[in-house]
């Protein structure tokens, strides 16, 4: 073939308008198959829509996307400059464009600062990342003026996909260390207190997100924040920090919806999973959690609060050498509900209190009895298998004495000592529910039929 027949006259025309009409921060096009992705955007009709049923904010299309590298937006990526400008440049360019692909390349660490990344973009704006991003590093290299307890935040975006074989490292020890925090003698984070610490990425007010296999490491704080967001799938990510790091939950959920966390290995010093007040319709499968604290709902109801949470699942998943299993934690003085919540085919392997309802939650051990609770219902338990640390009850189920537990449900429930003789049986308090299979060991606390008045309270309803 000749240069004639792959270039046919009017493309040729075309690639001179691109060249000219491109804006000096758009030359990030370098190669040719680049500039003959650029052509096929300009000079091909629009794509149809695509199917419902295929997310199209995941789908990386060659020849309708156009690659945004942050390198040509100087970006040095030597682990020592300041790359923020080049990021920020990179994504209001990218963020402009259809179907953009913002390109953080493989073989660089690049160093970012705190950064609010604000949309909305258009449609398809996929962040490949590749390469290593990593935040300055301890609370003394922070910015003065940038707030403490977020690093990367995504604000008003719909359609993104956040993915790639790159590493995000939050750089958190010195975070973990500040004399300040509860393992140090402190008191820990008020909303105001000086130990307060970055989440590593927070996607804020933003829907139909996808985020896949990166590896996000040594956060600050909790590692992923999503909140007041919808349509959230997370996919094959392996998060990473000390078993003694403080507060660095995994996935953090607050008031999104829709949510489906699959096939992720998380191991830190806090929460896997945890799911806060405003969530509902969360899918968590094929997870292998641990050293860790668990997967959590809760905790909710703080300062007298209200928390509605309801149509969780986990199966599917693993979780070992953890402080707890699959919890749920609520503050006494609360309102509101968690309700339908299905722990399903959960392996524990060497963890204390597999099964764990407490709501009596509380950091201080000072908080004193309320009446008032965030009523707990419908929670069911099936094919949990495996072995606990003795040095916690297998089943640790306490439940308000003003709002008990309803329709709790035990099935297939298989707990043996990881070592030495069983020591503590299970405790209830307050739980109404039914065993349908002989649980090992035996649960006999459980109280049958409905507690009264549950559920007709408004204080409750959600
Ligand atoms: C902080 O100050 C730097 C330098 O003056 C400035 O570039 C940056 O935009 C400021 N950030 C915020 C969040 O105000
Ligand atoms: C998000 O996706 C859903 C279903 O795929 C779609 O109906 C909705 O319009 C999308 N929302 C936005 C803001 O793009
Ligand atoms: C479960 O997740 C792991 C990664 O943690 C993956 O390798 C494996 O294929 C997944 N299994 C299924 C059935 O999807
Ligand atoms: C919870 O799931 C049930 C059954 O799938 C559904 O009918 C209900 O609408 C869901 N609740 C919410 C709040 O989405
Ligand atoms: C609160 O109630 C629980 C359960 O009835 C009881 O064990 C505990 O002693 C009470 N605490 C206080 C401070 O009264």
């Amino acid at each position: 073939m000749t240069f004639s027949q792959v270039f046919p006259f009017h493309l040729l025309f075309f690639i001179s308008l691109f060249c000219l009409s491109t804006p000096i921060h758009g030359h990030t096009i370098t190669n040719q198959r680049h500039l003959l992705d650029s052509i096929s955007q300009i000079s091909l009709p629009p794509s149809p829509a695509p199917e419902a049923s295929s997310p199209s904010y995941n789908v990386i299309n060659p020849y309708t996307t156009r690659v945004f590298n942050v390198v040509s937006f100087g970006a040095a990526g030597d682990g020592v400059s300041d790359d923020t400008k080049a990021f920020k440049m990179a994504w209001d360019t990218a963020c402009q464009a259809d179907l953009a692909v913002l390109l953080v390349p493989g073989g660089h660490s690049f160093i970012v600062q705190p950064t609010i990344f604000t949309g909305p973009c258009k449609s398809g704006l996929v962040l490949q990342i590749d390469g290593t991003v990593m935040a300055p590093e301890g609370p003394d290299s922070w910015p003065r003026n940038s707030s403490k307890r977020q690093w990367l935040v995504f604000y008003r975006i719909s359609e993104m996909s956040m993915q790639g074989g790159g590493v995000v490292d939050g750089r958190g020890e010195k975070w973990w260390n500040l004399p300040c925090k509860p393992h140090k003698g402190g008191k820990g984070s008020t909303p105001s207190s000086p130990c307060d610490s970055p989440v590593a990425i927070r996607f804020f007010m933003s829907s139909n997100l996808t985020v896949k296999g990166l590896k996000i490491k040594n956060s600050p704080q909790f590692h992923f924040r999503f909140d007041n967001c919808q349509n959230v799938h997370v996919e094959s990510l392996s998060i990473k920090s000390p078993a003694e790091s403080p507060n660095t939950d995994g996935i953090h959920i607050e008031n999104t919806n829709n949510v489906q966390i699959y096939n992720s290995l998380i191991s830190n010093g806090d929460d896997c999973v945890s799911i806060g007040a405003g969530s509902y319709n969360v899918d968590i499968r094929n997870i292998t959690c641990g050293p860790s604290h668990g997967i959590s709902i809760g905790s909710l109801g703080i300062h007298n609060s209200r928390a509605c949470v309801s149509n969780i699942t986990v199966t599917d998943s693993v979780i070992k050498h953890s402080d707890n299993g699959v919890r749920i934690k609520t503050w006494q003085g609360g309102s509101g509900m968690v309700s339908r919540i299905t722990f399903d085919n959960i392996h524990v392997d060497t963890v204390r209190n597999p099964i764990m309802i407490d709501q009596y939650y509380c950091l201080t051990k000072k908080c004193s009895n309320q009446t008032s609770a965030v009523l707990i219902s419908d929670i069911s338990y099936t094919n949990i298998k495996g072995t606990y640390d003795v040095r916690s009850p297998p089943m640790h189920i306490a439940c308000s004495d003003s709002v008990p537990c309803n329709n709790l449900v035990l099935s297939d429930i298989e707990l043996l000592p990881a070592q030495g003789q069983i020591v503590a049986n299970p405790f209830c308090w307050n739980a109404y529910g039914t065993i349908q299979t002989l649980t090992i060991p035996p649960v006999d606390c459980f109280l049958w039929g409905n507690p009264q008045l549950v559920d007709q309270t408004d204080v409750n309803q959600c």
